[in-house]
């Protein structure tokens, strides 16, 4: 039963809940056609280097490709370790002969900084904004090597577009794309390493990475040997030469075929939602009816200032009400109210993050359980600020 006091906080509980009240930003919902019979025809049990194996793997290669349109000439690969794994692999792999411009806005770009000035030491420019503003992205030189995340998912600032990469750089990008593949236009030919996780926009399973190289990322892969050693988990070269297996559904290691079964209904349902273009618009339509609701409201702000960076997927909001003398503990408490009456879970900010709530607008979730959220957000903030006094 909802909690309602209208004599106290004077806003009644509503009467709709979502139906759907999982709002993570990873794992990130199940798409609404997920059941967990429609993958008894995994291979279980099976060698992953069976034919029966290989084939779901190259299947879920050439299904990312077909969805997500990149390039014939663009490799995809499975790798070990989640979107972690995968941005690692490349700044492991591919960092050194050139200076590095490390961009980062949020916790997870700012992770990757970390790596490569304490990890790699490398020679790098890190050019950092706070939370809620983005890098100045015309001061990047892309004749150096580049390390962005697209999507600060503890944020909610994303990029543009790809116009700042000139067409003709020298260096590489190197883009964690993995809370914007599949929600979020990706200019292919400006990026040179991308990487993503199956757990975020399409609700898959953690555990396993994208990568997806260019041309020019696999040259530079052949031209160069980091002077560091490299994990077995990180090797994409064998003689100076790409380990092309890796891209035909050949892993390094052994994967879930749970996962990749998990992932392959994925990319069906994302194609019977019309692929990227109708992800997009779902991601975009529960984006919208947030910001509607957050211009309605005058004590709720997007994290992110300028309305063009804000994203479509992990939309991160700040309890503006300067009364509020705690915005930390008020923030935790409206997130744990919402999830004791079952209607949201997991929508509190990161850890690192300022305080507020994330609610996740990938193409998974619901528009009628975004627009069934926002009367109980109105609800639990007005009920908080109540029992505060
Ligand atoms: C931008 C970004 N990069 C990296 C990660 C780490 O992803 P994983 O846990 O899949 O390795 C996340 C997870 O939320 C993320 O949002």
């Amino acid at each position: 039963m909802a909690i309602d006091d209208p004599a106290r906080d004077g806003v009644r509980a509503p009467e709709l809940r979502p139906a759907n009240p999982r709002f993570s930003s990873g794992p990130c919902a199940k798409s609404p056609a997920f059941t967990l019979e429609k993958l008894s025809g995994a291979p279980l049990g099976r060698s992953h280097r069976a034919a029966v194996g290989k084939e779901r793997l190259k299947a879920a290669i050439d299904g990312t490709r077909t969805v997500l349109g990149i390039p014939e000439d663009y490799r995809i690969g499975i790798v070990p370790a989640s979107d972690t794994g995968a941005v690692e692999m490349a700044m492991w792999s591919l960092l050194g002969p050139r200076k590095v411009e490390m961009l980062a806005w949020e916790s997870f770009g700012a992770g990757w900084v970390t790596d490569a000035v304490k990890q790699l030491k490398l020679d790098a420019e890190v050019k950092t904004a706070e939370y809620g503003e983005i890098v100045d992205l015309g001061s990047v030189d892309t004749d150096n090597d580049v390390v962005f995340t697209w999507n600060g998912t503890t944020s909610g600032v994303r990029v543009v577009n790809g116009d700042w990469i000139d067409a003709k750089r020298a260096g590489l990008t190197i883009c964690d794309a993995t809370s914007a593949a599949f929600a979020q236009d990706l200019p292919w030919d400006k990026l040179d390493v991308t990487t993503f996780s199956w757990q975020k926009v399409l609700g898959g399973e953690a555990a396993h990475g994208m990568i997806v190289l260019s041309p020019r990322a696999v040259e530079r892969l052949e031209s160069y040997t980091p002077p560091w050693p490299m994990p077995k988990i990180f090797r994409l070269t064998k003689s100076g030469k790409l380990i092309e297996g890796i891209f035909k559904g050949e892993t390094i290691n052994t994967p879930s075929m749970l996962a990749v079964e998990d992932y392959l209904l994925a990319l069906d349902w994302a194609q019977s939602v019309g692929g990227l273009p109708g992800l997009i618009e779902r991601a975009d339509a529960n984006a919208g009816v947030i910001a509607d609701f957050v211009a309605d409201h005058g004590w709720i702000a997007n994290l992110a200032k300028d309305p063009a960076t804000r994203s479509n997927t992990s939309v991160c909001l700040r309890f503006t009400d300067p009364s509020i003398a705690d915005g930390a503990a008020f923030a935790k408490a409206v997130a744990k109210r919402l999830e004791a009456e079952g209607v949201a879970y997991d929508i509190g900010a990161y850890r690192d993050a300022p305080p507020g709530l994330r609610i996740w607008c990938g193409g998974t979730v619901e528009t009628s359980d975004i627009q069934a959220l926002m009367p109980w957000i109105e609800w639990a903030y007005h009920a908080e600020r109540a029992a505060l006094a």
